[in-house]
């Protein structure tokens, strides 16, 4: 029995095999039902008691070695077929999968396109802002409800430190600096604290317009916003202005456009009216152009702003803003033709 295993310890030691089929052979040949290691264990209970515990350990040795031994053949087979027949190193490479634009920057940088063409040029402020940015220097009362915990995430208390709750930051920052004429575009992100909705989410984009030089009127505000919705929703858009209110434009306005849906006859989107609303803007109340260091009685200005989700909305009709954030590649993907 010893010099059986002995034997075949050598024998398995120095096996090889070229393809699976051979190692399947000699799988069989020693570890099936009737292979040698098996029979050996099966004449095992002739073994002289005295000698069973050294034969014994031998033998599983011998049977550990045998099935590592087949393993590791599988393995080297398994590769070095896979080099010779599946690899062709003539082949060209794979094409490479592009991405897609996020249909957020894809409106945004359209938002910003169209202005461009008006003159306008791109500006942008920090996300973390303090009070004076996003409130005090915008003409918002001490105790205006967008100060509030409800509304904005504050990192810090006494002084203020917060997640900017619109863009309108970065028309203070760029008023501090620099003499009109000014016409700035300001995208970006701004925080909420809002429950998430697929009406409403804790984050989402904004595009910010302001003009400041002497001069300027409602008018020019008007046709400015006409020109953008003819570019942005097509050359039949109509625009309506509705009276409304924000701290830091007077007189403001809201704007909507003719449903882009049923043309302004009236559907289930535009809830019938055949108007859908769009932004806000108004002409730059003087108290916010004196408190960034422009003299409110040379110059004038107007402001707009809107939400880059509620534009991607219209144009595309997306129902859940939570797609936005989701990353779902299949929803993505869907934006492909838009690039
Ligand atoms: N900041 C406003 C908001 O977050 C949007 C806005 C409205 C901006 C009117 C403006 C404006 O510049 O004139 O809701």
């Amino acid at each position: 029995m010893l010099d059986t295993i002995k034997r075949l310890k050598e024998e398995i030691g120095a096996l090889n095999a070229s393809d699976l089929n051979e190692v399947e052979a000699l799988r069989i040949k020693y570890l099936s039902k009737k292979g040698e290691i098996t029979s050996l264990f099966n004449d095992f209970r002739n073994v002289p008691a005295e000698q069973k515990r050294e034969v014994g350990k031998l033998l599983n040795e011998l049977k550990e070695e045998a099935q590592q031994k087949i393993n590791s053949l599988k393995e080297s087979v398994a590769d070095s077929g896979r080099d010779d027949e599946d690899v062709d190193l003539t082949r060209s490479a794979y094409p490479v999968k592009l991405g897609t634009r996020h249909p957020i920057s894809i409106v945004k940088n359209e938002i910003c396109d169209i202005f461009g063409k008006l003159g306008f040029s791109i500006a942008e402020g920090p996300e973390i802002e303090d009070d004076w940015h996003v409130f005090s220097s915008l003409n918002f009362p001490e105790d205006h409800p967008a100060r509030d915990m409800q509304d904005t995430f504050f990192i810090q208390r006494s002084p203020d430190i917060l997640l900017r709750t619109h863009t309108s930051s970065v028309q203070t920052r760029v008023m501090e600096k620099t003499q009109p004429p000014i016409r700035i575009i300001c995208p970006g992100r701004v925080y909420r604290n809002e429950a998430i909705s697929a009406r409403a989410h804790c984050f989402f984009h904004q595009v910010e317009g302001l003009y400041v030089d002497k001069g300027v009127t409602f008018a020019d505000l008007k046709q400015a916003l006409l020109f953008f919705a003819k570019e942005m929703f097509g050359a039949n858009t109509k625009i309506r202005l509705r009276p409304s209110y924000f701290p830091f434009t007077e007189p403001s306005a809201e704007m909507d456009i003719s449903c882009n849906l049923c043309g302004g006859k009236g559907c289930s989107f535009c809830k019938g009216t055949g108007w859908v609303e769009i932004l806000g803007c108004g002409m730059v109340d003087p108290n916010v152009l004196d408190a960034c260091g422009i003299d409110s009685k040379v110059y004038t200005g107007y402001a707009l702003g809107m939400g880059v989700e509620r534009v991607t909305n219209l144009k595309y009709q997306v129902k859940d803003l939570r797609m936005f954030s989701e990353n779902d590649k299949r929803f993505l993907e869907e934006f492909k033709a838009a690039l």
